[in-house]
């Protein structure tokens, strides 16, 4: 399986993942034709890459860190807590987070227990189209990305429980927004914007009255959009008076929406995603977190067409978890010819050959669209 940009696709190449809507259910069979009528409605969609199949690909596989049982779990759940407050007061609001409490300690535990055995570094490229479901599947991959960054920075498991229940309910404050701001695909008033810059404030006050979680999970949701130089919100508040774990939160939080098709921007590649993270090094993002973050996250997913520093072109195979910019790769061309026979290099000890370059970029017309604000 590749991973492709939808600008290169071409009519009758075959697809490699199923394609499914907001409701879980499959659009597009894996094994389908791609026709020219296919690859329009992915664009009006906003769907930046889809996996293919085909020859020079034949055998790779895109892992998940997570089961699918615990994926499917979790996005229940989510999305019965995001459901069932919808139409409550805040204050009944928490007395149902109360009663779901459990369900989320479960399945923050079932991810730490796959993040732990699984070896591979993290990607969590969506495959679904629509943006219903875009805050559940966000909520999820913040939650899987902040488990594991708490783990590389030796938080102990009740810590990593705590930020796990904190990272998938940050958002929750969400529920008392208008969805006709959350789904405005055009850039925001300005009193659009002092009204979603209330979410972390309201999700703190849902959150803090709920017996069953921490009070750290609470400050988990108040604090994820604050910044280390101040220059985040509600407080602006800096450095050491932000809580370490949402810290944490902050950088799982933008690098998630990044990399995933939103009403109001396109997804990036989880390269260009770390490049975005790194530009706030020390500034916006603590600095050992992000370090942290490297260490955990699939930079070059399974699937994609790398190019080489001497010039050949690659799909990358398998990932090394904690050294993700340097996995397994298949070679397919060399000297600017497909090779015969398709061979492995292990980067990790190939040590004076690096990538320089993606095949699977947006174009730069795309790029251009990518919103730099997120929230
Ligand atoms: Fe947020």
């Amino acid at each position: 399986m590749r991973l492709v940009a939808t600008h290169s696709i071409k009519t009758g190449e075959k697809i490699g993942k199923p394609l499914t809507n907001n409701n879980g259910q499959i659009l597009v069979q894996e094994g389908v034709t791609i026709t020219k009528r296919m690859i329009e409605r992915l664009k009006k969609l906003n769907i930046t890459f889809i996996y293919i199949d085909d020859e020079e690909s034949e055998g790779i596989e895109p892992t998940s860190v997570i089961t699918d049982q615990t994926k499917a779990e979790a996005i229940h759940d989510i999305r019965h807590a995001f459901g069932s407050l919808a139409e409550e007061t805040t204050l009944s609001k928490s007395f149902i987070l109360d009663r779901l409490g459990k369900n989320f300690k479960k399945t923050v535990k079932n991810i730490l227990v796959d993040v732990r055995e699984s070896g591979e570094a993290i990607s969590l490229l969506s495959d679904t189209i629509g943006h219903d479901r875009y805050t559940f599947f966000h909520s999820l991959n913040v939650a899987v990305y902040s488990i594991a960054m708490a783990k590389e920075l030796k938080f102990t498991e009740d810590e990593q429980l705590t930020i796990g229940i904190g990272a998938l309910l940050h958002d929750i404050g969400k529920t008392e927004i208008s969805s006709s701001i959350l789904k405005k695909p055009d850039k925001l008033s300005s009193e659009e914007m002092v009204e979603i810059k209330k979410h972390p404030d309201i999700g703190f006050n849902i959150l803090r009255k709920c017996f069953e979680l921490s009070t750290v999970s609470a400050h988990c949701a108040y604090q994820h959009h604050e910044r280390v130089d101040g220059t985040g919100y509600p407080r602006g508040i800096k450095g050491n008076d932000i809580h370490r774990y949402a810290k944490v939160i902050a950088i799982a939080d933008v690098f998630g929406a990044v990399t995933s098709n939103r009403v109001y921007s396109k997804a990036i590649l989880p390269h260009e995603g770390m490049e975005l993270v790194f530009a706030g090094a020390g500034s916006q993002f603590d600095l050992k977190t992000i370090q942290a973050f490297r260490k955990t996250v699939a930079i070059y997913p399974v699937g994609l067409t790398v190019i080489l520093s001497d010039g050949r072109k690659a799909i990358v195979v398998q990932q090394h978890r904690h050294n993700s910019e340097r996995p397994v790769i298949r070679i397919i061309e060399e000297n600017d010819r497909k090779v015969l026979r398709p061979y492995y290099v292990d980067l990790n000890k190939e040590l004076t050959i690096t990538i320089v370059e993606t095949e699977t970029t947006l174009s730069a017309n795309e790029n251009k669209l990518i919103s730099r604000f997120y929230f």
